[in-house]
């Protein structure tokens, strides 16, 4: 059985798509077979299969080889192999790392409307087992070690149902939940992770990561060291100094008690929202490695947190 990663998240636009690349990139670097690793993109809109495929999107999806065309052939009861769906990023990105990993898009239908079909599989909570029994019968879960899934945000629970199941089938039951350090974000991951427990699967352990989309933000920052976790980014010496909101650390401690918090924040990378040219330079930045290391730490116990690096330069 491979290793599987969900990555959901309450809110739009937190961080998903690029802790899901993070997450090959250093198994690769850290000696994966990059042709062992499978990212499936189940994101509607294409996110990472837009980032990494660029215009060659609409081409794998005229060649029919996305996971929309392998439920549609499913359907139709045909035989599925995973590598008839499956695309190298060939060639889109510069990061070298990820030419080999194999990634399975969402694929949409030609009025470039997955959502009714997506409804037949899925329905509002997802028909529990499709996607794990399609990548069983796909020979997808002997043929990798690891598979790595994106969703789209909660607010369409059906994406994160289909990547929350296949944690309860595999018996992993653990889920990567990047959030921004805000109120409201906190409080939305709160409610979802009850929503998730209650709907989906008791049994789910959320392991959240903090992540910050913008370069600082000071009272943030400073209510989660109060809470205990480690920032480190451009300009956090300031932020030294600023006052932690209570209600920040307040539901920060809240959100403790719903699942792990990873103890060190992803810091603000300026290089990856040039993504893909740049972002490779920051990957080899401390931060980073000490983060996407203890999240792959929590799906498999021999990589090890790299953090003991950790030192502050500014
Ligand atoms: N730590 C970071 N430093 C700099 N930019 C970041 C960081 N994390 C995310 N971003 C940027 O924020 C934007 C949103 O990130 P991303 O696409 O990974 O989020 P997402 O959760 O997948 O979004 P969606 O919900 O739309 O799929 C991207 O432009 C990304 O480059
Ligand atoms: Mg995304």
């Amino acid at each position: 059985m491979p290793v599987i990663i969900p990555v959901v998240s309450a809110s739009g636009g937190v961080g998903k798509t690029t802790i899901t690349l993070l997450i090959a990139h250093y198994l690769v670097e850290y000696g994966e077979d990059p042709g062992k690793i499978l990212i499936i993109d189940t994101d509607p809109t294409a996110g990472l299969s837009l980032k990494i495929y660029g215009d060659d999107y609409d081409r794998i999806n005229q060649l029919r080889r996305t996971l929309y065309h392998m439920f549609k052939d499913y359907d139709k009861g045909k035989n599925i192999d995973i590598d008839d769906y499956v695309n190298p990023p060939n060639g889109n990105i510069d990061a070298n790392t990820l030419q080999n990993v194999k990634v399975l898009p969402p694929g949409e239908d030609d009025e470039g409307d997955l959502s009714n079909l997506v409804t037949l599989w899925l329905g509002e909570y997802g028909r529990g087992d499709a996607l794990f029994t399609i990548l069983s019968k796909s020979g997808a879960l002997s043929r990798f070690n690891y598979i790595i899934i994106d969703t789209a945000p909660f607010f369409d629970k059906r994406y994160t149902s289909i990547a929350l199941a296949m944690t309860d089938l595999a018996k992993v039951n653990k889920a990567v939940v990047p959030l921004r350090p805000t109120l409201t974000d906190i409080k939305r991951t709160i409610r979802m992770t009850q929503t998730i427990s209650r709907k989906i699967n008791n049994e789910i352990k959320p392991i959240f990561v903090f992540n910050f989309d913008k370069d600082m933000l000071r009272s943030e920052a400073a209510a989660l060291r109060e809470a205990g976790i480690e920032v480190l980014s451009k300009g956090s010496r300031e932020a030294r100094g600023a006052k932690p909101p209570g209600e920040v650390v307040k539901a920060v401690n809240d959100l403790k008690s719903t699942g792990k918090i990873i103890n060190v924040a992803l810091a603000y990378m300026a290089s990856l929202t040039r993504f893909p040219e740049k972002w490779l330079k920051d990957v080899e930045s401390y931060t980073p490695k000490c983060v996407i290391s203890s999240i792959i730490n929590e799906f498999n116990e021999n990589i090890k947190p790299e953090c003991s690096i950790l030192v502050e330069t500014e």
